[in-house]
């Protein structure tokens, strides 16, 4: 809206405003991974998108959880009644293991009790044959205390980390305690799979009251910056696209905004919208929303499909004039 401007019935001007990035601060942290690509931007999407499904449904399938902000919020604002969590990094599944095998507790007081040092870190990352719960904590440690969070191969140290704090400036011990205890809450309504996710979409694509949050990591289209940050970043996304044609219920998936990736999205007939998203360098950029039906997304930018090749041709004078659908002005 142009500064200044006053308008007759604002609230109108408001809906049909572009919309702006979301400010993550203002939704609730329940993950206790900062994720490389992780999706806490997304989760006002993500409410109204079960808040438009009819009826509610019962089951959220997030097939690449990664840190699993997704699957956490809809589970502690109720939107469904059971999360099935999956995930390939080993690392990444060692602490979701920890959370739904019981040890949440356990991983809170191993935060609160560690002195964490540059030299305490690397005695600890160091150790092998630990098991599922120290392993948990070693993921922790590396993704707090690791540049971006990230986990694959080839990451290293935070250099600087934030106001000159270095390895210490991601640590906040009390937070990420409570974050575990929390997540003891929840975790009985938690299934997790260490399996593959385009697998795992296949198995509950029957189930009608199952709903999909689709992230995968992507490196298709030249896009590498998968690869950098994901151990497992490999995928083929065109059987992915596959796959989700069979799902009875519904599925939302969220990609680059990369032309090979609209092409697929277009051959397999589902709907396309641009959501603006900040990136970590506070860039704003664009990222795709794919899905069956967006029509509740009808305030985002749709995504313009090839044009088809028709000639106009001039309506005769006779003709009455078409009526224009009237601007939708509330989400469903
Ligand atoms: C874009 S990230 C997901 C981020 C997540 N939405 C979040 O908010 O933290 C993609 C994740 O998929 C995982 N992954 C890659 N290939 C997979 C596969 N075939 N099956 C399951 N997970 C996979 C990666 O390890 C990575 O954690």
């Amino acid at each position: 809206m142009t500064s200044g401007q006053t308008f007759l019935f604002p609230e109108l001007y408001q809906e049909a405003a572009t919309p702006k990035p979301v400010n993550v601060a203002s939704i609730p942290q329940r993950s206790p991974f900062r994720y490389p690509g992780g999706k806490t931007w997304f989760v006002p999407t993500f409410r109204a998108w079960i808040g438009s499904q009819y009826p509610k449904p019962k089951v959220l399938v997030e097939p690449f959880a990664g840190g699993g902000i997704i699957s956490l919020t809809a589970l502690f604002e109720a939107l469904v009644d059971r999360a099935v969590m999956v995930e390939l990094d080993a690392d990444v599944a060692a602490v979701w293991k920890t959370v739904v095998g019981g040890n949440a507790e356990w991983l809170a007081r191993r935060i609160i009790e560690f002195d964490l040092t540059k030299e305490s870190v690397i005695r600890e990352i160091s150790k092998t044959d630990v098991d599922v719960k120290e392993r948990a904590f070693q993921t922790i440690l590396k993704n707090r205390t690791f540049h971006g969070g990230i986990l694959a191969d080839g990451s290293g140290f935070l250099k600087y980390g934030e106001n000159g704090k270095g390895i210490t400036s991601r640590w906040y011990p009390a937070t990420l305690a409570r974050r575990f205890t929390d997540l003891k809450l929840i975790a009985d309504r938690i299934e997790f799979r260490q399996e593959d996710g385009i697998e795992v979409i296949r198995r509950y694509s029957n189930q009608k009251d199952a709903v999909f949050f689709i992230d995968p990591p992507y490196t298709a289209g030249g896009k590498r910056a998968g690869r950098r940050l994901y151990r497992h970043c490999e995928l083929d996304h065109e059987r992915l696209f596959a796959v989700c044609e069979f799902i009875k219920g519904d599925f939302l998936m969220t990609y680059d905004n990369a032309e090979e990736v609209k092409a697929m999205a277009h051959s397999h007939g589902f709907q396309m919208r641009l959501i603006p998203m900040n990136n970590t360098h506070h860039a704003t950029m664009e990222e795709l929303v794919i899905g069956k039906d967006l029509s509740w997304m009808d305030q985002y930018p749709a995504v313009h499909e090839p044009k088809a090749s028709y000639k106009a041709t001039k309506a005769p004078a006779s003709a009455p004039a078409r009526k224009r659908k009237p601007r939708r002005t509330s989400r469903r």
